[in-house]
């Protein structure tokens, strides 16, 4: 069953069905100021912190409400309806929409009785305000009168939690103002004599205004129960059903904005307003609304910017291949749900309500490496902001403030950290992510200089980035178990395997072994003979361990705990079989042929299902070690046995670099939202952004997903994709070329733009291979193998590949 499509050259999924099984949900905005919305209006808004910014109440566990609600009335027959289908729900038998997620707007569309209604949503670039543009048009033959009120939630509490739960407090703050063509509200108003910068208690006077341009306020209400009514709903507000607000404002009650207007339409005449939601000061918000008098010309202007912005991003890497989920994916929405784990970490969604006060070290890693191919300027900026927040000792701060301080902060020694963040302990992997993501910006960028800059740690001094990467070789050496592999401390990448400070992860052990493979790159480049030696010598001494110990049969194993307990065995009557080993025992290079080809087909046999392989099996429940949290969730979901979405970009990958691209896009398909379109009934997520797991084969709803847009599955599957089945492998000085594709793909294209030139590849497979290269044209011009040095390149140079 689908409701709805991807229009590829519109960069859109259209909802053409309402009802969807979930909320499907949108982004709107920047953490500056920031808005997640649903195709039935549903979310919320904040600014700067979906914690303490809050502006717009959004109600979790509640089915979607409320959220940013446009009424339409037609003052003769009194019938009402909502530009959006929730919340009034008309029976869609009446009722026509369309909803259009964009990169960085919504538009929803509605036709009903003989009036047609396009609510624009969007916050214009580098603004800190949003609008809610509405056209309608009088589709019929007699003219008519409407009223359109818009309707904001507001919080009575910047923060959310309090607003929610300290009602004797919240409550007790706010207050509604009306001016003009906009309601006020204040949080903490009693502070307004305040003068700029003074505080009582840490608090101060704070604005949100909702205001109208583009018609005249015909009635307001800025009281909640007044505008709904005792025993109404946001389905049947008394203010909407009466056509007329009251112009009522709130002091101690719940406040909101609502605001209505009376449009007049002759047949066939269309007439545009604009909604303005804001934390501002009365005078600016005053200001900014005028900017919207004539709506037309500036919603119209400000869509085309945002639509460019966001296109112009996307464009530097594009595929055209046989497959279309592939293609939509990876031009857009992939890569548009990478943008979003980069920009918010996992911050706000309809899963994260904003409680986390920083960045989680190993998931900003790892969403760096999802838009390097895109946006490398972007991913260097986070990558020293990283590089910034790792301790002299060479680990990562498991969570780095939103104010982080380099150089002036605690770490997880310091009881004041450990009290503030939450974190106990260092995990073992989070310096770890660094080696793959600083060696893929710097071969993508060239800037071969930034292995030189020089960057400060978290708590004290400074080195350069070469120095920060020995620094984390330094930590994992310095915490190793009882066989000289890295300890689990207080998790590795799976948060729900607690190994401790003696205990060891294979994981971490495989990451390891490619981080000192990387970094030797940097070393040869440094000509740091010595440096070299020592990874040379370190590199063997833990391959001999990892083979000794961790090679069980047709698997690697998973780890010991602290005692020597063995993790993972195939014997286990509980999770013998586990996923990240076996990718990552490819990806790290670290597997002889042997090993790889045994370890990925048991993945195949064992652990993958329709949706994709789960991340063990089976999953714990009556023999479950100590550390093994996973045991607290229920079977086949999540880290007990759950289809790890992001663990398929590791599966994809080691795949592909093996060269078996069936299998490889086997994996990508299997899970890729886009190959749902047609199933939403059991995925339920969005069919156009990742999720951070399905359901599996031990849950009874197995393929149902959860946690949308927020999850490192957007990073790891694009890696997987671009790295590994389109095979574009950039290093220090120039790009190897080596796709692993289905055998069935005669022939691709991609588009990419690379340190300043442009590439145009074409892929020929006419012996329909699932990889290799039996020649590579340059500009007409045969290389030596699959690789192409960069100085070869030209402005727009022109590749030919022939795989077979
Ligand atoms: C969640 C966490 C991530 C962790 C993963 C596996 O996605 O955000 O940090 O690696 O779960 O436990």
């Amino acid at each position: 069953m689908n409701y709805g499509y991807f229009d590829d050259k519109q960069r859109e999924y259209v909802i053409t069905r309402p009802d969807t099984p979930a909320p499907w949900a949108n982004y709107l905005g920047s953490p500056e100021y920031g808005a997640v919305i649903s195709n039935n209006a549903g979310g919320y808004s904040f600014a700067k912190s979906g914690a303490n910014g809050r502006i717009l109440r959004y109600v979790f566990n509640n089915f979607d409400q409320p959220g940013r609600y446009i009424y339409i009335r037609d003052n003769e027959s009194k019938d009402y309806w909502s530009a959006s289908w929730q919340p009034v729900g008309k029976d869609l038998e009446t009722y026509k929409s369309e909803c259009h997620h964009g990169t960085a707007y919504t538009k929803m569309l509605a036709d009903y009785s003989e009036i047609h209604s396009e609510a624009l949503y969007y916050v214009p670039l580098n603004k800190s305000y949003e609008v809610w543009n509405l056209k309608v048009t009088n589709t019929g033959k007699k003219a008519r009168s409407l009223t359109v009120t818009g309707y904001a939630e507001f919080t009575n509490n910047s923060n959310y939690n309090e607003d929610l739960v300290n009602l004797q407090y919240s409550l007790f703050i706010t207050r509604t103002a009306f001016e003009e063509n906009r309601i006020r509200q204040t949080v903490h108003g009693n502070l307004d004599t305040l003068k700029k910068g003074e505080m009582v208690d840490n608090k101060t006077a704070t604005d949100r205004v909702f205001g109208l341009a583009g018609a005249k306020v015909s009635s307001f209400c800025g009281d909640k129960e007044k505008f709904i009514g005792r025993y109404h709903s946001y389905a049947d507000p008394a203010g909407v059903e009466a056509g007329n607000l009251g112009d009522a404002l709130s002091y101690n009650e719940n406040a909101c904005g609502a605001l209505a207007a009376e449009i007049a339409l002759e047949p066939g005449e269309t007439k545009e307003i604009a909604f303005i939601l804001g934390m501002k000061e009365n005078e600016e918000a005053a200001a900014i609304l005028k900017e919207y008098e004539h709506p037309e010309a500036a919603c119209a202007k400000e869509l085309e910017e945002l639509i460019t912005y966001w296109h112009e991003k996307l464009s530097h890497f594009q595929v055209n291949t046989p497959s279309p989920e592939f293609n939509t994916m990876i031009n857009t929405w992939n890569a548009y749900n990478c943008f979003m784990t980069f920009i918010w970490s996992r911050a706000a969604s309809f899963i994260y309500c904003g409680l986390r006060n920083g960045y989680g070290y190993r998931d900003t890693v790892q969403d760096i490496q999802g838009v390097i191919h895109l946006a490398p300027e972007m991913a260097v900026d986070k990558i020293r902001f990283m590089l910034s927040a790792q301790v002299d000792n060479g680990g990562g701060l498991p969570l780095v403030k939103f104010t982080h301080n380099a150089g002036h902060e605690d770490t997880p020694d310091d009881a004041s950290y450990v009290k503030e963040t939450g974190h106990p302990a260092y995990r073992a992997d989070d310096a770890l992510w660094l080696f793959p993501t600083v060696y893929k910006y710097i071969s993508e960028s060239g800037n071969l200089d930034f292995i030189d800059e020089v960057i400060p740690f978290a708590n004290k001094d400074e080195g350069t980035v070469y120095e920060h990467l020995k620094r984390a070789i330094d930590f994992s050496m310095n915490h190793l178990g009882i066989h000289g592999m890295p300890a689990g401390l207080y998790a590795d990448w799976n948060d729900c395997l607690r190994l401790g400070k003696k205990g060891e992860s294979t994981f971490v052990a495989f990451q390891f072994y490619l981080g000192m493979t990387i970094l030797k790159k940097f070393a040869q480049y440094k000509q740091d003979g010595k440096y070299i030696k020592y990874l040379e010598e370190s590199q063997k001494k833990l391959e001999n361990i990892i083979q000794d110990l961790c090679w069980n049969e047709d698997r690697f194993i998973r780890g010991f705990t602290e005692k020597g307990e063995v993790i993972g065995k195939r014997t286990d009557p509980e999770a013998n079989m586990w996923l990240n080993p076996q990718s990552w025992s490819v990806i790290s290079g670290l597997a002889t042929d042997e090993q790889a080809d045994l370890a990925l087909d048991m993945v195949n046999q064992q652990l993958n299902t329709e949706f994709g392989a789960v991340l063990m099996d089976p999953p714990y429940h009556a023999h479950a070690f100590d550390g093994a949290l996973a045991v607290i969730y229920n079977q086949g979901v999540k880290e007990n046995g759950g289809i790890f979405s992001q663990s398929q970009g590791w599966i994809i990958l080691a795949e592909a670099l093996r060269g078996h691209g069936e299998r490889a896009f086997m994996y990508f398909k299997e899970n890729a939202p886009a190959a749902q379109n047609d199933k939403a009934q059991i995925r339920k997520l969005e069919p156009y952004c990742y999720g951070q797991f399905t359901e599996g084969k031990t849950s009874p709803h197995f393929g149902r997903s959860h946690v949308h847009w927020l999850t490192g599955t957007a990073s790891t599957i694009m890696v997987g994709c671009v790295e590994g089945i389109m095979g574009m492998r950039p290093d220090f000085y120039g790009l190897k070329i080596s796709p692993s594709v289905p055998k069935d793909w005669e022939s691709f294209e991609i588009e990419k733009d690379f340190r300043g030139n442009h590439l145009h590849i074409v892929v020929k497979n006419p012996g329909h291979a699932e990889s290799g290269c039996k020649k590579l044209l340059v500009n007409g011009k045969e290389m030596e193998g699959n690789y192409i040095p960069a100085e070869v390149m030209t402005k727009q140079t022109e590749v030919e590949l022939i795989m077979s």
